[in-house]
């Protein structure tokens, strides 16, 4: 299982997923710059991503701490979305997410 992380140049990497890892982590994990300064605790806005388009419907949807949150991350669309929050399952395989401005490490 993988996703595919476009980073802030535009370059696409496929990393190795877990199940039961938070997207954030396999980001972090595989060495791509993420700040996730909480590391996960839903409370800094760090690991923000934007979501490709046809992955949108298929996540499960934000909690209202994470839209809360969201409203603190930089330059935020329709599409964004805390990464620490996702958590990988089988069924998000293949999932595509772009880092965003602001959580650069
Ligand atoms: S790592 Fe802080 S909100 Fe995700």
């Amino acid at each position: 299982m993988h996703i595919i992380v476009t980073d802030r140049d535009g370059n696409d990497h496929t990393l190795e997923a877990l199940e039961g890892w938070r997207v954030m982590e396999i980001i972090r994990d595989y060495g791509l710059p993420i700040k996730a300064e909480c590391g996960g605790a839903c409370a800094c806005g760090t690991c923000h991503v934007y979501v490709a388009p046809e992955w949108v419907g298929r996540l499960y949807p934000a909690s209202e701490d994470e839209i809360y949150m969201l409203d603190s991350a930089f330059e935020v669309e329709k599409n964004s979305r805390l990464s620490c929050q996702i958590l990988f399952t089988p069924e998000l395989d293949g999932l595509r997410v772009t880092l965003a401005p602001g959580s650069e490490s």
